[in-house]
């Protein structure tokens, strides 16, 4: 006889759905909606792990079970324009393949550039990819391959009478391609089609502000979708829900995990199944694990965070230390001197540069700012305090203002 080891009902790797996946009724509306109507666009941006990529994979999901199109083409990991046009063909022919079995030819002819044709082992399906030489090409040749990509998605789902849903996840990555004549190219390319809907998914919020801006190339093109956080007390109870229906006593555990890892879904979730783990091992309320589970974590990331600290100035290391402590003002005649800094200018200064390095964001805190990552701000407090002579901070929620 085996012995069924019961799931942790909490996932972090990839993508969630099903019972995995929580809230967002509205944003899931909003975004099926946008895929199932002929030209539609819209932008939907938010921090880092908010659970941008799980919602729009959700309405594609839906949209299909209704019968519809609609795929996503992941843009993080592009080095070029003509990495872009690839994805989406690839993204293309698997999702319409399954759909349409002509889709892969009907594909290729109608691009009408050189393309080579790999059998995929794992679908059976036959995939479009672009010459790779195109990749070294001129700029300008690397647009044209993706204007007709885009082109030819729309020929189909004109030729179909049908609307096909497009997401580009991650679509700002185009910007740092090209800059802004990338992004005007691409307003070109999408701005006329009527058979295909779009949906641009994306992080750095600071970077996609600025391209819907007055004078910049998405300004009016598109509707927008602003992704925040999910409803605290909503998702503590989920999280006491899902322990309690896995056999684990959660006595409150929810609002703890969200209170120390929030506002990112990912972090919270991350928390929640170490939270789970241990309860199960222990067998003692999750609620008396939830701030050794988020430590687990913090030393889990020690590697990864000791070498960004590493990399880091002294000043900007000073910096981290005041904004983790978050006694009081990052720049008081007391943070000054206590930290180190070298004046009030510098500090502010200092601070700007690493948000720009995606460590840290405003928010409204003792010192204005606050860690992307809540495990960094806590492995600062535990590693780099004692260089100053200051005691650890107990573990605690950010305390806003
Ligand atoms: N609606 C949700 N319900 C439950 N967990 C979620 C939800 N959205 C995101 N998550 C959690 O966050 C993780 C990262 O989500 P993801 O969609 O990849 O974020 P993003 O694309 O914004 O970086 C998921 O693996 C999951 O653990
Ligand atoms: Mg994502």
């Amino acid at each position: 006889m085996t012995l069924a080891v019961p799931v942790n009902p909490f996932r972090i790797h990839g993508v969630v759905s099903d019972s995995y996946f929580t809230d967002r009724g509205a944003e899931l509306r909003r975004i099926s909606a946008t895929l199932a109507e002929p030209g539609a666009k819209i932008v939907v941006y938010g921090p880092r792990r908010m659970g941008k990529t799980s919602l729009v994979t959700e309405a594609i999901r839906r949209a299909e079970r209704r019968g519809g199109a609609a795929f996503l083409a992941d843009l993080s990991t592009v080095s070029t324009v003509a990495d872009i046009a690839n994805r989406i063909l690839d993204a293309a022919a698997r999702a319409l393949g399954r759909k349409w079995k002509d889709a892969a030819s009907d594909l290729v002819s109608r691009l009408g550039v050189s393309v080579s044709l790999t059998p995929d082992p794992a679908t059976g399906l036959i995939l479009p990819s672009l010459d790779v030489a195109l990749r070294s090409a001129s700029l300008d040749a690397q647009r044209a391959s993706l204007a007709a990509t885009l082109d030819t998605v729309e020929a189909m789902a004109k030729s179909r009478k049908t609307t096909i849903g497009l997401v580009l996840d991650e679509f700002q990555e185009i910007h740092r391609y090209g800059g802004e004549d990338a992004e005007w190219h691409l307003r070109g390319a999408i701005q006329h089609h009527s058979h295909v809907s779009y949906v641009l998914a994306g992080s750095e919020a600071h970077l996609i502000e600025r391209m819907l801006g007055k004078g910049r190339a998405f300004y009016g093109l598109l509707d927008q979708l602003a992704l925040g956080p999910i409803d605290s007390a909503h998702l503590a109870a989920w999280i006491d829900d899902r322990m309690t229906r896995h056999t684990v006593k959660a006595k409150g555990a929810g609002a703890r995990v969200v209170a120390l890892a929030g506002p990112r879904t990912r972090d919270v979730v991350q928390v929640a199944r170490r939270c789970f783990e241990r309860a199960r091992a222990t067998r003692s309320p999750a609620a008396n694990e939830v701030d050794q589970a988020f430590d687990d974590i913090v030393a889990e990331q020690d590697a990864a965070i000791r070498s960004a600290w590493d990399g880091l100035t002294p000043p900007q290391q000073n910096v981290l230390r005041a904004v983790s402590a978050s006694s009081e003002g990052l720049t008081t005649h007391e943070s000054l001197t206590r930290f180190g800094l070298r004046s009030s200018g510098a500090a502010t200064n200092t601070a700007v540069a690493l948000i720009d390095a995606g460590i840290l964001e405003k928010a409204p805190t003792a010192t204005g700012y606050t860690y992307d990552n809540p495990f960094f701000r806590r492995w600062v407090a535990v590693h780099t305090l004692g260089d100053l002579g200051l005691p650890t901070p107990p573990i605690g929620p950010v305390k806003m203002r």
